[in-house]
């Protein structure tokens, strides 16, 4: 199967809202293969945020499908559920969503420590992340006490701290300034090079050209025909994986 080198498979994925009725997501077939970075775009209200909810568990879908990592989500029960998003998922917002009152290596522990290290663990790992995304300066500084790229670095190094396989993220440069906007992406391609697998919503065609494939998205469904083409040549393209 074409798809056995994908981290995420979605299919058919349905997604209403009551009050105001709206069909959000009304059919996505989305393949992002391992070690891809997609930019996803669309019109605002279109259900990008939607998606990401849903991939991210924060929410569950009325219909369809979600593949994690080779496992069907549906399939599980809730605690296993949880325990495989919180082990193959990452997730990066517009605004940050830190916890303010906590400096940005607490911030990364706790990410650490609810994913199942013990404290000195969840310390030392945060540490190293902070360290590796070269924020271990601003490590003991409150969220308010940095810039807003650092304050996105330091939610990207939280979302990293269980080691996800898929990092989802949210406009994540959405309210940045350029400077915060390319340091930033700048640490997006690292983690790509790196293997990381990475599907990020943006409106802005500059970041998405630090994306390797662009999908769109319209009313609810994916415009562009999933090819789930691997980003770089390093993955040989399977015989019949366009489709759509
Ligand atoms: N909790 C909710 N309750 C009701 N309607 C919702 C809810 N969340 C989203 N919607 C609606 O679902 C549709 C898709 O919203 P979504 O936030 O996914 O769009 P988006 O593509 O992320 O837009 P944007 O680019 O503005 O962030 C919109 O019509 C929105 O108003
Ligand atoms: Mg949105």
């Amino acid at each position: 199967m074409s798809e056995s080198g994908a981290d995420l498979v979605v299919r058919g994925l349905r997604k209403s809202f009551r009050s105001p009725p709206v069909r959000a997501l009304r059919g996505v077939d989305l393949t992002v293969r391992r070690g891809e970075f997609v930019a996803l775009m669309g019109p605002s209200g279109c259900g990008k945020s939607t998606l990401l909810h849903l991939l991210a568990g924060l929410d569950d879908a009325d219909e369809g499908s979600i593949s994690l990592a080779g496992v069907r989500t549906e399939e599980l029960g809730a605690a296993r559920l949880a325990r495989l998003r919180r082990r193959h998922v990452g997730l990066v917002f517009q605004f940050f969503h830190l916890i303010e009152h906590m400096s940005a290596l607490e911030n990364v522990a706790l990410a650490a420590l609810v994913g199942g290290a013990r404290p000195a663990q969840a310390t030392a790992r945060a540490r190293d992340l902070l360290d590796g995304l070269g924020l271990l300066d601003g490590a003991d500084e409150l969220p308010g006490a940095l810039s807003g790229g650092q304050r996105q670095r330091v939610a990207i190094a939280r979302a990293l701290a269980n080691r996800p396989t898929l990092l989802l993220a949210d406009e994540p440069t959405g309210s940045l300034d350029s400077d915060g906007e390319a340091e930033v992406l700048d640490l997006f391609s690292r983690l790509h090079r790196d293997g990381a697998t990475i599907l990020m919503v943006t409106h802005s065609r500059e970041v998405a050209g630090a994306a390797h494939r662009i999908v769109r998205m319209r009313d609810g469904r994916i415009e562009t025909p999933d090819s789930g083409a691997p980003a770089t040549t390093e993955e040989p393209l399977t015989a019949g994986a366009g489709r759509g």
